[in-house]
């Protein structure tokens, strides 16, 4: 065997070493970036500058020990890194206005995700797909599918105003331990969790479906805002925390047969197709019960205990408050208001119940029980929805 055999990788190795520091490194240009294509791992962040342009390509980096960032790269139009398996902190790109691909066939583990003002962006080649994510937020891109965004964790999960997002599957993702938000993407669009067990806080405006079949118990607030959808069920769902169904115009039919606590308050308003409300199994509810709108059928039979107070109106003639007179004194421990066929049913802070009555602006006189937390935040409508639309016209 021949020494060279060792020394010349040895040399090889030597001089790679000197050539790239494989730290912190900024990338203005593609030979910035074949600089450091001999660190398979970088021990440190990789910054692409913002007046990078064109494409970029990212060979030969296994591990990033830190984030890859770039911000306001408005002329980047594509990124490539055919063998990234990991980025340990954030990947965060903000402000690629031009940026139409992301190919990370590789890709499996990222620190957190933090996308916003992407409008050309409509899809991922991450082949391998991103099973492992802390936080992940997705903000004002053109993604129609998060496909490669293959989650078996993650922390908070944040998807808002990406006007083209037609359709969300998350298979892998079983138990969600931070917020899962969803508000502001195209009207139409679908959500599969069919394999989420537990969860925290998911709340939900603007979408048209959710199938969460395998949902059996969630801590914190479940909750529906300008939804589209007629039915909905979580056929194996248990608990939550604060329980609301607000605004939903095709709403017909809340399918919860195993409901048993809602440890919070819980309340449906403005639901103006909802004429049914049977939860047969619910006996606790922690705060208040707050349903207004124009259904004629309530059937809580199993209700036990309703710490906060209970406010039940609606329009409809056929409905009777005679078995919620019977149970007030047992169950309810907070203030009772139960009316039947009231021309403008009003939620417990005097808000109109449905759409189409007259706006009420009476104060009520129920107001114990837990008021209803208004879910996560919307801020960052505003800012976001001009940047993304300042976008559009590049
Ligand atoms: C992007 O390219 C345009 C045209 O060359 C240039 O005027 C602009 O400054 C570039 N943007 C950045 C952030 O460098
Ligand atoms: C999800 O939680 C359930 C029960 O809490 C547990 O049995 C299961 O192993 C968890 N799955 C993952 C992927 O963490
Ligand atoms: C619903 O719960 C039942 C009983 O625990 C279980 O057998 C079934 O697999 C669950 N369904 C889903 C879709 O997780
Ligand atoms: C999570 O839900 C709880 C109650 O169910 C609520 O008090 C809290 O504000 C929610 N957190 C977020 C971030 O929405
Ligand atoms: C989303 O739903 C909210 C809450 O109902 C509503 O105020 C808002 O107008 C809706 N946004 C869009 C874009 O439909
Ligand atoms: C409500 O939806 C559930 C689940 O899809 C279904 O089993 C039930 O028949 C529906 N109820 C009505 C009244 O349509
Ligand atoms: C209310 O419904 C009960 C049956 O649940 C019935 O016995 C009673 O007569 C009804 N009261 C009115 C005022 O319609």
């Amino acid at each position: 065997m021949s020494l060279t055999k060792y020394i010349l990788p040895m040399l090889a190795a030597t001089q790679l070493a000197f050539a790239a520091e494989c730290g912190d490194t900024t990338v203005s240009s593609q030979s910035d970036a074949d600089g450091i294509a001999t660190c398979s791992k970088l021990k440190g962040d990789v910054t692409i500058s913002k007046s990078y342009t064109g494409s970029l390509s990212l060979a030969g980096i296994e591990t990033i020990t830190g984030g890859l960032i770039c911000e306001g790269g408005e002329n980047v139009t594509d990124i490539t890194a055919t063998s990234l398996t990991s980025i340990g902190n954030a990947f965060n790109l903000e402000g690629l206005t031009r940026l139409t691909m992301l190919s990370f066939a590789q890709l499996n583990s990222v620190g957190s995700i933090n996308w916003n003002a992407l409008p050309k962006l409509q899809s991922l080649n991450f082949d391998a797909g991103v099973t492992d994510a802390g936080d992940v937020s997705i903000q004002n891109t053109g993604l129609t599918d998060l496909t490669g965004i293959s989650l078996k964790t993650v922390g908070q999960f944040d998807i808002e105003n990406n006007r083209d997002l037609k359709k969300i599957n998350i298979n892998n993702l079983q138990n969600a331990t931070d917020l899962i938000n969803f508000a502001g993407n195209y009207d139409g669009l679908e959500i599969e969790l069919p394999n989420l067990g537990t969860g925290t806080n998911m709340t939900f405006r603007n979408i048209s479906s959710i199938s969460v079949p395998s949902l059996e118990k969630l801590t914190g607030q479940l909750g529906f805002w300008g939804t589209d959808f007629q039915t909905f069920s979580a056929p194996n769902l248990t608990s939550t925390g604060d329980l609301v169904f607000n605004d939903n115009s095709q709403l017909s039919n809340i399918s919860m047969p195993a409901l048993t606590k809602v440890d919070g308050g819980f309340t449906i308003a403005r639901n103006d197709k909802l004429r049914t409300i049977d939860l047969p199994k619910l006996k606790t509810v922690s705060g208040a019960i707050d349903f207004s709108g124009m259904f004629n059928t309530v059937d809580l039979a199993d209700l036990e205990d309703v710490e906060g107070g209970f406010n039940l109106q609606s329009t409809d003639g056929t409905f009777n408050c005679t078995h919620f007179q019977s149970i007030r004194q047992t169950v309810i421990k907070g203030t009772f208001k139960c009316a039947a066929k009231t021309s403008d049913p009003t939620t417990s802070n005097g808000k109109s119940g449905t759409t189409s009555s007259t706006t009420s602006t009476s104060s009520s006189s129920t107001s114990s029980g837990a008021a209803i937390a208004n879910g996560a935040s919307m801020a960052v409508g505003g800012v976001a929805a001009l940047f993304y639309a300042l976008a559009q016209l590049v």
